[in-house]
């Protein structure tokens, strides 16, 4: 694997600094740049405008234990049990303990959830035991906490955005530690160098791996390979979560059915009407994976159908808005017919391996959001977990950084570079072993990993994948513009979760194989953790766990 996506040079790049750089704008990013302005001067760069990320199509919501019959300790338990034994209890306690502070700290920063009589209203989703879903605008929970963060993040003197800027690598200085990111200005055309005392990467998830996915097209696993490429830790990687409903219309994008449309009582039914989930305990609020693995296997009958109906026409109107309208615009009224359904990639449980406070393996460097791992969401992610996650972890990096902040800028002397001679050219690298076509080759991928490492995986599909993606990753793609390194970046991370997804003998959570259908505690209780040699995967205990 070669350590930058593109030959750059210290020579001619215009060179920006911060105290903080933040690369990504979705709750993590935003939330985590709010709080650092307070003391410090931010940057924040995101890939398209300020708002496109996955949090903004969040519909759900996001899960936190306020409710009076509720409690931190119950939420600790659901998410241990969605988690299948590979969850940190750890880190888990904070997320449920420290999470109810911080949402009460985003409603002040401008965000407006949704109240009944007064009291903030509370939906169920898959796994949960409690009402303890928070949801705003009945089902666009994630526009309205982008609307107010993005608004909080313009007030500050103290945070600057740039838009359209594409994080190709992470820049280290001779001792190794992470001082900044090389970046493409999709304005100018420029490549600059971004420096900052702490780097954090916010940089989302990976949707864009699979053929089918509810991500938005920026999902591309930029953050999670540029790190690998500097040399910190994947971990987990090959627990994907497939969302059990995404609009099945041919030609229509994966539009997210939220899974509490479930929690307000929708019901699947088969193409013969039958409620097929009625006998598996959860019924269609079981947990993801195995809502997701019964319509998959159902799919291979007919098709499947989501049943709005018993939700009642008023209920839907008022509680999920966005998706009655979208799915009308598709020509489907839910108010009259069950709409077709089918699971789609959604969410990457793993990722950049970090601590408790976000540090990861790599000095200087930060993660949160959906682009790290902290063992919080173990083998499968409780649903609304994550817009939580994004908040707690983000605030721990803000104190974990306070007492290191007073440190002097790195200067671009410092700074490492491939070859200190080489002169800046647009033209992307040379010396090809065999030209790939980025286009060609992203669609090849996604198909490959749809067909082979997506919800039901096995030992032939899985090798092959794993050949196939070594092989193209031997090869040379020319990377020049944004579009060929979003493919090298879906290259790299589909390669990680394929190498995972094989050596991982056993079924798990999100990660299922009909050749080992079986969890076996007691050989795979452990975190994967992958290096860039080789995609070579080691393993690491669970801390914590029994
Ligand atoms: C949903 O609304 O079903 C998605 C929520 C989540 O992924 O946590």
């Amino acid at each position: 694997m070669r350590r930058y996506l593109y030959t750059w040079s210290k020579l001619g790049l215009k060179v920006f600094d911060s105290d903080v750089l933040i690369l990504g704008s979705g709750i993590a990013g935003l939330y985590t740049a709010i709080k650092v302005s307070e003391h410090s001067q931010v940057t924040v760069l995101t890939k398209k405008t300020i708002e496109v990320s996955n949090t903004e199509q969040a519909q759900g919501g996001i899960a936190v234990a306020i409710d009076i019959a509720d409690s931190p300790s119950l939420h600790f338990e659901d998410t241990l049990r969605a988690g299948a034994g590979l969850c940190d209890p750890l880190t888990v306690r904070i997320l449920v303990e420290e999470g109810p502070a911080c949402v009460e700290e985003l409603m002040g920063m401008g965000a407006q959830f949704d109240r009944l009589d007064g009291e903030l209203a509370l939906t169920r989703e898959g796994a949960h035991s409690q009402r303890r879903i928070l949801h705003a605008l009945g089902d666009a929970t994630g526009w309205e906490i982008e609307r107010a963060l993005v608004a909080k993040a313009k007030e500050s003197a103290n945070v600057t955005v740039g838009e359209g800027h594409f994080v190709v690598d992470l820049l280290e200085n001779h001792q190794g530690d992470i001082i900044g990111a090389l970046v493409l200005n999709e304005e100018t055309g420029e490549f600059e160098g971004h420096l900052a005392k702490a780097v954090v990467l916010a940089t989302g998830g990976l949707g864009q791996v699979y053929r089918y996915t509810t991500n938005p097209s920026v999902a591309t696993g930029d953050g999670m390979a540029a790190a690998l490429r500097a040399g910190a830790d994947l971990m987990d990687m090959e627990f994907v979560q497939f969302h059990p409903t995404a609009l099945l219309i041919p030609e229509a994008p994966r539009f997210l059915i939220s899974e509490a449309v479930r929690g307000e009582g929708a019901h699947l039914i088969n193409s013969a009407g039958i409620r097929f989930m009625e006998n598996v305990p959860g019924k269609e609020l079981a947990p993801r994976d195995i809502v997701a693995r019964a319509i998959w296997q159902e799919m291979k009958q007919g098709p499947v159908y989501l049943d709005f109906r018993p939700i009642g026409q008023e209920r839907i109107l008022e509680r999920f808005p966005t998706i009655y309208k979208t799915c009308l615009n598709y020509g489907m009224d839910v108010l009259i017919t069950p709409l077709p359904v089918a699971p789609a990639a959604h969410y990457m449980m793993g990722g950049i391996a970090t601590n408790s406070d976000g540090e990861t393996s790599l000095p200087h460097l930060y993660a949160a959001g959906e682009c790290a791992c902290n063992g919080v969401h173990g083998a499968n992610r409780l649903a609304s977990n994550s817009l939580l996650e994004g908040l707690v972890f983000g605030a721990r990096i803000v104190e974990k950084m306070r007492d290191k902040i007073e440190a002097k800028r790195p200067s671009w002397k410092e700074v490492h570079s491939p070859g200190e001679d080489l002169v800046r050219t647009v033209t992307g690298i040379s010396g090809s072993v065999k030209q790939l076509d980025g286009h060609c080759l992203r669609k090849q991928i996604q198909d490959l990993m749809w067909d082979n490492v997506g919800i039901i995986r096995d030992g032939v599909g899985l090798k092959k994948a794993t050949e196939l993606l070594l092989a193209w990753e031997r090869d040379d793609l020319a990377t020049c513009c944004v579009d060929d390194f979003e493919t090298a970046n879906i290259l790299t991370v589909g390669t990680v979760i394929a190498k995972a997804a094989l050596d991982r003998e056993e079924s798990r959570g999100g990660h299922f194989r009909s050749d080992y259908p079986l969890r076996l505690d007691e050989l795979w209780q452990k975190h994967s953790l992958q290096r860039k040699e080789g995609y070579h995967v080691c393993y690491i205990p669970v801390s914590g766990a029994d």
